[in-house]
C-alpha cells in the first residue's frame, strides 16, 4: 500500500522487459500438434472451403508438406483420414492399406522424428456417419469397441506414436489399451478425448472430414455442454482406464472445464482448438474486423493459462512463423 491507500500494480507493467520478467504463460512450438487431412487420390493439395488455409492432402504431396511442417518447428501432427469408400461397418478405418495407415507410414519413413497422432473414430469412414456400429438408429457400444480395437492397432503397426481415440464410446480406452497390450504395443500412449462435447464448433470439422452425421445428431454420445460434474466422470475413468492424456474438446467454451481437468488430473492436458473456432477467427480476419495474430496469440495464450500443456489447432503453422519472426 502506498501512502495513497492503493497498491501500484502498473509497476511490473511499465517495459516490454519487465512484462516479460513477469508474464505467467507462454505458448511455444512443442506446445503445437497440428492437423492434417489425408485424402485418396493423387496431385491434390485441395482448400476446405469453411477453413481457409486447411487443405486436404493426398499422399504423394505428404513429405513436402511435412518437412515445411518441420522446418518451422513443429514436430506433431493428429492425422485424420477422408476415404473414398464409406460402408456400414467402416471397414476404411481398420484396413491395412487404409488412406490414414498409408499416411502413417509414408511419414514415420520420410521423417521419422515427427510425432504422429492418429485419430481413432469410425465416423469418416462409416456411411450413415456415426462414431460407432448403428442397429434401428442407435449407435451401439459394445460391438463398436471391437472395431475401434481393430483400428487402434492397424494404426499402431503403422508407426503412430499416439493413439487418441475420438469417438465417445463407454470404455474406449480400457478397451484399446488392452488390444494395444496384446498386440506389443504396450509402449504407444493413448491421448484420449475424454472429454468431448456435442458442439456446434466442430461444424467446418465436419466439412473438411466428410463426416456429418446422416441421421441424426451425436448427442447419444458427446457430452451435454451444459454439464461440468460429467466432464469430471469422463476424465476419472479415463485415467482409471489407463489413459496417458486428457483431451477436452471444444477449447474456447470450456476453460472452465480445463482448469478443472487440470486441477484434478495429474496428467498433460490438451486442448482441442476446433474447426469452427479457427473458422470464426479467421472469417472476422478475412474482413478485417480483428488483428488474426494477437487473437490467435491471446486466445492461445489463455488456453494455457487455463491449464492446456499442449494444444491441437490448425493454426499451428501460422503459430510457429510468428514465434520464429
Ligand atoms: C471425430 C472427430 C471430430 C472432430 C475431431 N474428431 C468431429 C466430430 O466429433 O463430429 C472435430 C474436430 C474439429 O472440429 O476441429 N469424431
Amino acid at each position: 500500500m502506498n501512502s495513497n491507500g492503493f497498491k501500484r500494480h502498473r509497476r511490473l507493467r511499465r517495459t516490454e522487459s519487465l512484462r516479460a520478467l513477469v508474464r505467467e504463460t507462454k505458448v511455444t512450438k512443442d506446445d503445437l500438434i497440428y492437423p492434417i487431412f489425408v485424402v485418396e487420390g493423387e496431385g491434390i493439395k485441395k482448400e476446405v472451403a469453411s477453413m481457409p488455409g486447411v487443405f486436404h492432402i493426398s499422399l504423394d504431396y505428404l513429405t513436402e508438406e511435412m518437412k515445411g511442417l518441420e522446418a518451422k518447428g513443429i514436430r506433431s501432427v493428429i492425422v485424420f483420414g477422408v476415404p473414398h469408400e464409406k460402408d456400414s461397418q467402416g471397414s476404411q478405418a481398420y484396413c491395412e492399406h487404409g488412406i490414414v495407415q498409408e499416411a502413417i507410414r509414408k511419414i514415420k519413413k520420410d521423417i521419422p522424428a515427427l510425432t504422429v497422432i492418429a485419430d481413432t473414430c469410425l465416423c469418416q469412414y462409416t456411411d450413415h456417419g456415426h462414431c460407432g456400429l448403428v442397429e434401428n438408429g442407435e449407435v451401439l457400444n459394445d460391438p463398436s469397441l471391437e472395431l475401434l480395437v481393430k483400428t487402434a492397432i492397424s494404426q499402431a503397426e503403422a508407426g503412430a506414436d499416439i493413439i487418441a481415440p475420438s469417438n465417445m464410446m463407454d470404455g474406449f480406452v480400457a478397451a484399446i489399451r488392452e488390444g494395444l497390450d496384446e498386440a506389443g504395443y504396450s509402449q504407444i500412449p493413448i491421448m484420449s478425448y475424454a472429454v468431448k462435447y456435442a458442439s456446434a464448433f466442430y461444424g467446418p470439422f465436419r466439412d473438411a472430414a466428410h463426416s456429418s452425421p446422416q441421421f441424426g445428431d451425436r448427442r447419444a454420445y458427446q457430452m451435454d455442454p451444459a454439464n461440468r460434474l460429467e466432464a469430471m466422470r469422463e476424465a476419472e475413468s479415463d485415467i482409471e482406464e489407463g489413459a496417458d492424456f486428457l483431451i477436452v474438446k471444444p477449447a474456447l467454451s470450456y476453460m472452465d472445464i480445463m482448469r478443472e481437468v487440470k486441477d484434478r488430473f495429474n496428467a498433460p492436458l490438451v486442448a482441442y482448438n476446433v474447426s469452427g473456432e479457427y473458422s470464426m477467427i479467421k472469417a472476422a480476419a478475412m474482413n478485417g474486423w480483428v488483428n488474426e495474430q494477437e487473437i490467435v496469440m491471446e486466445k492461445l495464450t489463455s488456453m494455457k493459462r487455463a491449464g492446456a500443456d499442449l494444444i491441437i489447432t490448425y493454426f499451428a503453422k501460422d503459430v510457429a512463423d510468428w514465434l520464429n519472426e
